[in-house]
């Protein structure tokens, strides 16, 4: 049998002298794959330091199945595995020269390695690049081998910092292969500030906005609170200023003396309307909206 596994932020608080990056974060994670999305700024990466003890909050703590991560020590460093958004391979390594280098600071030993390393390199689609030097590789590439190092030890967590940035369509779906196999048993928690890539690869959704938690769940049940409320309308160009002011505006298209937008939110009653199926995006920019509106 599968053993739980439970991780749990309580309270997280982090600031940068004035700058108050967390804000009384507060989730619990379980096995799945966790969309964190927010714009740039927003407190991810400093979360994500904080997940891995790479950064230690000011106040507030997190649990892994209970114990405070920090005194597990190497216990728990043993159970993560990361990817940063920094993230620099060394140009002069092969693929292999990498991993072990990783995998040697993990603690691994070199029987550990020779065994371990083919695997992880099959599994991100590399066997054929093994002994490329990294210089070579493109994009994406780079980023399936920040994943084999990130996965050598079998880490229980697995936290990437924007692992999407700069893959192509291609990638990303080889990508989202990678981690949906691996989901069943791990944690996944995986940072982007681009809707689509959260809606391809995750199934629950953390939003943070300005270092707060807004959102948390499953997206399609998140995606259901905007059912009924998104729209897409042809209208006359000198009712979009209006409409850009007041609704959630999706997007626009020109079409002549008219614009097509699509919005969420409650429909005017003169306009000529087509309700259509909601999708992340429409529920992202309609809370991310009512934040700013809540703001003012
Ligand atoms: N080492 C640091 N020193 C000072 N401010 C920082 C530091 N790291 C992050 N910040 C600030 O904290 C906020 C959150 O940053 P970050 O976690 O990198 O956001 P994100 O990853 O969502 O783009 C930003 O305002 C950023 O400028
Ligand atoms: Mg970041």
């Amino acid at each position: 049998m599968s053993s739980k596994i439970e991780l749990q932020a309580i309270h997280l608080c982090k600031s940068y002298r004035k700058k108050e990056a967390l804000k009384d974060v507060n989730f619990i994670l379980e096995k799945g794959v966790y969309g964190l999305l927010g714009e740039n700024g927003a407190g991810k990466s400093t979360l994500m330091r904080i997940l891995t003890t790479v950064d230690s909050p000011t106040s507030g703590k997190v649990t892994y199945n209970g114990g405070n991560i920090v005194d597990m020590n190497e216990d728990y460093r043993d159970l993560i595995g990361y990817m940063p958004q920094e993230y620099n391979v060394y140009p002069a390594f092969t693929a292999t020269d990498f991993l072990n280098y990783m995998g040697t600071l993990k603690g691994l030993s070199a029987d550990e390695l020779r065994k371990k390393i083919p695997e992880v390199l099959e599994f991100v689609n590399l066997t054929d690049v093994a002994k490329k030097k990294v210089r070579t590789f493109s994009g994406g590439m780079k980023r399936r081998i920040g994943i084999a190092q990130a996965i050598l030890n079998d880490p229980k967590i697995l936290i990437l910092d924007e692992p999407t940035a700069g893959l192509d369509p291609e990638e990303r779906i080889r990508f989202s292969n990678i981690l949906s196999q691996m989901a069943k048993e791990k944690i996944i928690l995986l940072s982007t500030h681009i809707v689509s890539d959260i809606e391809a690869i995750a199934n629950r959704l953390i939003v943070i906005r300005k270092g707060e938690i807004v959102k948390t769940g499953c997206i399609d049940e998140l995606v259901e609170d905007v059912e009924g409320k998104v729209w897409e309308v042809a209208t006359r160009q000198d009712m979009l200023h209006k409409v850009n002011s007041e609704k959630a505006v999706i997007h626009i298209k020109q079409a002549g003396k008219e614009v097509h937008i699509r919005f969420v939110g409650e429909a005017y009653p003169d306009m000529d309307y087509t309700p259509v199926t909601p999708t992340l995006e429409d529920y992202y920019m309609f809370i991310m909206k009512k934040g700013e509106n809540e703001n003012e």
